[in-house]
């Protein structure tokens, strides 16, 4: 009998996203009476029964295309505003399966988008996921999809401020987004030959910064890129964040409830003070150097436009691979890219793992090794 598979696209949007919903869309031709319903918005969507037809029509000419057609959410099944208030509304999404006779719900999406599958997984739902996200850190598999347009993007910017930080003798820091991971700032700082490079793996010493500038200028190099990813931090704070999670997690193994709060509260304050982390770094290159400093925070830019070609053969390639899988009958799985294999995964080793930049993978050796300032 063939099978009914909905698909819906969640967290933040990715290039390469329609690419994937085109692949699993013209897969299931190639299946007898296998078909597909898009759900959109996320799983905010599927709680309101907003369904979309993806059929050839609606997957003609998407291939190219930025974005999701399906729209996109961060709302989460066990945690959803409705109506002014948070509620639960796994049954709901649960009851929308079932209404529409699903074999299989198919979920696009980076780090929350697993855990919040594997969710639904445990709730009775079919699920099989696909690993996307410009950040890269989704766990068993070796990348995500859109993170090659964003690594393109990122550096085409590092590339176009050398020369006007050359033209003016300036330190420029330019911002990447990664969440708390550092490869896409890794990998655009070595792509487009950053000075330096921090990344929230590695806790940065401001000083050893500052004087790998001075130590440029004194060798004629009178500007700098720093490549900074928005979850870089400073060795005092990731030393004080560390200290916070350790007393919280002393505090519930020992019941201390007030200790507990406390701790949960102090972490709080650090998260909070970590906004405009970058450009206080900037500034303070600034006063450490004498130089004068300018920030350039690259945002969602990295997120927008037309997947570059590698993500759309991957896209597709996962994409495909999931429509395979499925008519096997192999659920509750990722399928995750090993070199040129995609294998199925089960969910419970991806759901809250993070794949973060081992601090010696090669990529942080090479940029070491070309004479790159990682921050420490
Ligand atoms: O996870 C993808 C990502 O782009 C992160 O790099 C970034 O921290 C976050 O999403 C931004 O999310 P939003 O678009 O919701 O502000």
């Amino acid at each position: 009998m063939g099978k009914h598979i909905g698909i819906l696209t969640a967290g933040g949007d990715s290039p390469g996203l329609n690419a994937a919903i085109r692949a699993i869309g013209k897969a299931v031709d190639s299946y007898p009476d296998m078909n597909v319903i898009g759900f959109r918005d996320g799983f905010r969507g599927m709680m309101e029964n907003r369904t979309m037809r993806l059929d050839r029509d609606m997957l003609s000419g998407i291939l190219t295309v930025g974005g999701t057609i399906l729209g996109t959410s961060r709302d989460k099944p066990h945690s959803m505003p409705v109506g002014g208030t948070v509620m639960d509304m796994t049954d709901v999404i649960v009851a929308n399966y079932e209404r529409h006779h699903l074999d299989v719900l198919v979920c696009l999406g980076g780090g929350g988008t697993q855990k919040n599958a594997y969710h639904l997984m445990k709730h009775g739902i079919n699920v099989v996921t696909l690993p996307k996200t410009i950040d890269n850190d989704v766990a068993m598999t070796d990348i995500t999809f859109g993170f090659d347009t964003a690594l393109g993007i990122a550096t085409e910017a590092i590339d176009r401020l050398h020369s006007t930080a050359h033209s003016h003798h300036r330190i420029i820091v330019v911002e990447t987004m990664g969440h708390r991971s550092g490869w896409l700032a890794l990998g655009a700082g070595i792509s487009g030959g950053a000075d330096v490079i921090l990344i929230p793996e590695i806790p940065y010493d401001t000083e050893r910064v500052a004087e790998a500038i001075r130590q440029r200028w004194r060798s004629g190099k009178h500007f700098s890129i720093v490549a900074v990813a928005e979850g870089a931090v400073s060795r005092e704070y990731a030393d004080a964040l560390a200290a916070a999670q350790a007393e919280k997690k002393r505090a519930k193994e020992s019941g201390d409830k007030a200790a507990h709060k406390a701790a949960k509260a102090k972490i709080a304050e650090l998260e909070a003070q970590h906004s405009g982390n970058t450009l206080r770094l900037a500034q303070r290159l600034e006063e450490l150097t004498g130089l004068e400093s300018r920030l350039t925070i690259l945002g969602h830019l990295q997120r927008g436009g037309t997947p570059s070609a590698a993500d759309r053969l991957l896209a597709t390639r996962l994409g495909t691979a999931a429509v395979h899988f499925i008519n096997e009958g192999i659920y509750g799985i990722m399928v995750g890219v090993y070199g040129e294999e995609m294998r199925p995964v089960p969910l419970e080793k991806v759901a809250g793992n993070l794949k973060t930049v081992p601090p010696d993978h090669p990529w942080v050796d090479a940029a070491r090794r070309v004479g790159t300032c990682m921050g420490n």
